[in-house]
């Protein structure tokens, strides 16, 4: 399975998103790969020390111009239960390939009005790629740094999703210490200390979105699109 981690924006949240999903799938025994397209390197460094770095977890940083021929080398060797891959917070070529390898594309953004008016953005892009071959693309806007306490702005946000028809997934990430820790400690949350609250209820929520993602990709068998390249 690949999951892509999209948007035009920097900093909402694709590196945090993609070494946490990484940790749900690794702490249940998969193989998790992380490409790293992001020439700041930033998934990379979390998960450099490989001493530290949770079993399971393998990220590698290719040429995105050769991001079609290193997903075949994937899977034709190591072959890991789920690719996570982490774009560039830019308009590049690679964002289109990578959300046509896909199975399923996460759009994070924050509840704010510019990170929704870029996740349309994206998800513009994304339609009209698999249009061009006729099909329906998988993707899904995915809440990101939400506050714990309810806001208008917040509630405007959710208004403004709903009338940009965005679908996102049912699970709601909140700002929490445990996501801004990953980029110090390298452990994912299910990876850290499961007594501090802040990394359980980040464990809870993880769980949540993985459930999301399971329940979305058995009733929409999705495939690459392999004109692509
Ligand atoms: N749910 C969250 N709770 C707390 N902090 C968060 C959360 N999500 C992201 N952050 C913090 O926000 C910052 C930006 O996140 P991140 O680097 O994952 O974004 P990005 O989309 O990958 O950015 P870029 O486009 O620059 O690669 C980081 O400091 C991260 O720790
Ligand atoms: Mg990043």
């Amino acid at each position: 399975m690949i999951i892509t981690l999209a948007s035009s924006k920097g900093g909402v949240g694709k590196s945090t998103i993609t070494g946490c999903l990484a940790g749900v799938w690794a702490a249940d025994g998969n193989t998790v790969h992380i490409v790293d397209l992001d020439n700041n390197r930033t998934v990379s460094r979390w998960f450099a020390d490989a001493a530290r770095r949770p079993d399971g977890i393998t990220v590698s940083t290719p040429d995105p111009t050769g991001l079609t021929e290193h997903l075949a080398d994937l899977a034709a060797t190591t072959a890991p239960d789920l690719v996570l891959i982490d774009v560039a917070g830019t308009y590049e070529r690679a964002l289109t390939v990578a959300v046509a390898r896909a199975h399923l594309t996460l759009i994070p953004a924050a509840p704010t009005e510019a990170d929704i008016y870029e996740a349309a953005r994206v998800a513009r892009h994304i339609t009209s790629v698999f249009q061009a071959f006729g099909r329906e693309p998988l993707f899904r806007l995915l809440l990101n740094r939400v506050q714990p306490l309810a806001s208008g702005a917040q509630l405007y946000a959710t208004l403004e999703i709903v009338r940009l028809k965005l679908p996102r997934l049912k699970t709601r990430i909140h700002q929490r210490a445990a996501y801004e820790e990953l980029g110090l400690s390298g452990l994912p949350p299910h990876f850290a200390d499961l007594k501090r609250p802040t990394v359980a209820k980040a464990v809870e929520e993880l769980d949540a979105v993985r459930a999301d993602i399971e329940e979305l990709l058995k009733s929409h068998q999705t495939e690459a699109l392999e004109g692509v390249a």
